[in-house]
């Protein structure tokens, strides 16, 4: 892992000083739905995107720094995510890029800019891009990579939901599933600095030093409890949490769904809500109709892209962005670690972001 941030540092160096010619581009690309890991391909497109090709006034040339690989991307590989590119596509949803070439009549960026990608599913698994630039977000290029190639998907979801659902104030608790996903680790750290209190909800590792690992890593980012699903199903451990002057949760983030989130939805407070954005277990969502009736609970769902999409251009949206961005630069905020991986190991890449046991979010780099 040291070997890894080092690489990372170093690539990071090179990156800043853009080369002033490169000679081929690639992508990522799949032609068919199905197993990542069978579909996609690197593909050279230098035909369309390279230095001397001349923009059309509105465009933009742009070299890729690094992307992530999201849950959200497999799915869309595997064609069972709500957005369904049209083939052949680039695999990819969220990265960083640095502004090498603009068209005439562009006005808000110029070489060396750093941007994200202003919409969604834009294919970001690539070296290059020649896109428009109302398709691209300016960014604060002091970001660390870190910071910056996660900032488009999951930190504008855990502030969303904590700022949107359960009505939140100092001193109230959340419970969350997932705690150590990419979003996990920023709800964690987002509760600390709001004030909420949080229990957060892991998988045991097979081995119990690890597991313990695990929890000291979420303590020291800020959580306040931090248990194993089995654990959930332990009156004795729960009954602690409430002991210890922790309150019902009045807020429950399901990233994990089965039997899991059901468990979750159980603890919660009179007229608690459970916002659901997402299903690792790939099991349904069950709600215990009790708790359900008797506490007035309410469960529903929520998804960034809906929610950027209907928000676009709107104070809310360039407020989030700034909020988030001064946390991260002010250190108040660290990004989930990044794993990085070269672009051609993009195979090693996709196996290590599905593999069981999440360390870190894995980014694919030049
Ligand atoms: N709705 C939205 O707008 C939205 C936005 C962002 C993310 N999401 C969703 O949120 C989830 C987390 O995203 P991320 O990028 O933060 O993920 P991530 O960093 O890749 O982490 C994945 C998490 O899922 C857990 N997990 C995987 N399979 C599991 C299983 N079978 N049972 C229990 N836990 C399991 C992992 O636990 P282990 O470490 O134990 O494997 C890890 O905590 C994904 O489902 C993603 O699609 C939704």
């Amino acid at each position: 892992m040291i070997k890894n941030s080092l690489r990372l540092m170093a690539q990071l160096r090179t990156i800043k000083t853009p080369p002033m010619a490169f000679n081929s581009t690639y992508a990522l690309m799949y032609k068919n739905y199905g197993d990542p890991l069978e579909v996609v391909e690197k593909v050279d497109v230098t035909s369309s995107v390279s230095l001397d090709k001349p923009l059309e006034p509105n465009q933009v040339l742009i070299q890729y720094i690094a992307s992530t690989i999201n849950p959200s991307d497999i799915n869309t590989i595997q064609g069972t995510y709500a957005i369904k590119p049209s083939l052949p596509a680039v695999g990819g949803n969220e990265g960083v890029a640095k502004v090498l070439k603009t068209g005439s009549q562009v006005t808000n960026l110029k070489p060396e800019d750093w941007v994200i990608p202003a919409r969604p599913g834009s294919g970001t698994w690539r070296t290059h891009a020649i896109t428009s630039e109302g398709d691209l977000m300016l960014i604060d290029n002091e970001l660390d990579l870190p910071a910056a190639v996660q900032l488009n998907v999951n930190p504008p979801t855990a502030y969303r939901m904590l700022k949107d659902y359960g009505n939140l104030k100092p001193g109230d608790c959340v419970i969350q599933n997932g705690s150590n996903s990419a979003v996990g680790l920023l709800v964690i750290q987002l509760c600390k600095i709001w004030g909420y209190k949080t229990i957060n909800v892991v998988r045991a590792r097979p081995d119990p030093k690890e597991t313990e690992k695990l929890f000291n890593s979420l303590k020291d980012l800020g959580a306040d409890h931090v248990v194993t699903e089995d654990d959930l199903r332990n009156r004795e451990v729960m009954d602690k949490i409430w002991s210890s002057g922790t309150p019902k949760p009045i807020l429950a983030l399901n990233c994990i769904s089965g039997e899991n989130a059901t468990n979750c939805f159980r603890y919660l407070g009179d007229n608690g809500v459970m916002v659901t954005y997402g299903a690792m277990s790939k099991k349904p969502l069950t709600l215990p109709a009790g708790p359900f009736i008797f506490k007035h609970l309410i469960s529903t769902g929520f998804w960034v892209t809906k929610w950027k999409k209907e928000h676009a251009g709107k104070p809310e949206y360039t407020e989030m962005t700034q909020n988030l961005v001064n946390l991260f630069k002010e250190g108040k905020l660290q990004a989930p670690k990044v794993i990085p991986f070269k672009f051609e190991d993009y195979k090693e890449a996709i196996r290590k972001a599905t593999a069981p046991y999440v360390e870190g979010k894995v980014i694919l780099t030049p």
